[in-house]
């Protein structure tokens, strides 16, 4: 299958991503395009570094669905099966949703539906939980909402300042992606309702 990326900055699940693709630990799959809404998005340039197709689609200045349609095209012109969102800063158009009906996938640092939007990180620490995470979910037209396809924990410890659990959570972040997009891909799950049900 035939994944593409979408990313705006640093790139470090991207990276991850490619990292177990290549060692073999998630199968099945090859990084057909990684795009950026931003052109001097660093995962855009890692992407370059790694032999991949990498493209700009600039966002600025432009209206929001005229900039999703070149980005839907620029998958359609690579065959694109999954789409991954990996730091993608920016809210799909509903088109968008629908050009990939249950094929768009997003991971958030917390534990949804807790701490949705942005700094999710520091919404946690601020708020004092004791646990945090991250999620990774289908996309639908609403932000960090769609169906949820697995989770990873953290503590939350009494040393820790938003910085170190961030860093926590990006490390679970960097596993969590591959493990769901291995799932996805297998076929092997049904959806019921809002619930993520894994079959056969
Ligand atoms: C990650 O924390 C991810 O959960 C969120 O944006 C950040 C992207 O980091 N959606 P990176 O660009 O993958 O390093």
């Amino acid at each position: 299958k035939r994944l593409g990326i979408l990313l705006s900055g640093r790139g470090s699940n991207f990276l991850a991503i490619a990292k177990n693709i290549r060692e073999g630990k998630l199968s099945g799959c090859e990084i057909a395009v990684v795009i950026s809404n931003k052109t001097d998005a660093p995962g855009l340039a890692s992407a370059q570094e790694l032999g991949l197709k990498a493209v700009a689609v600039e966002a600025k200045g432009r209206k929001r669905a005229e900039h999703d349609a070149e980005i839907v095209a620029t998958l359609r012109e690579h065959d694109i099966d999954l789409v991954i969102l990996a730091g993608y800063m920016r809210l799909l158009s509903p088109d968008f949703v629908r050009a990939f009906p249950n094929a768009i996938l997003n991971i958030h640092p917390s534990l949804l539906p807790a701490f949705p939007g942005l700094d999710a990180q520091t919404q946690a620490f601020d708020y004092g939980a004791k646990v945090a995470g991250c999620t990774v979910h289908f996309v639908d037209e609403e932000l960090d909402h769609g169906v949820i396809i697995l989770q990873k924990v953290v503590p939350v410890l009494d040393t820790d300042d938003a910085h170190a659990l961030a860093e926590r959570i990006l490390e679970q972040e960097h596993i969590a992606y591959s493990e769901a997009i291995g799932r996805v891909l297998s076929g092997r799950y049904r959806i019921d309702g809002r619930r993520y049900l894994s079959a056969g």
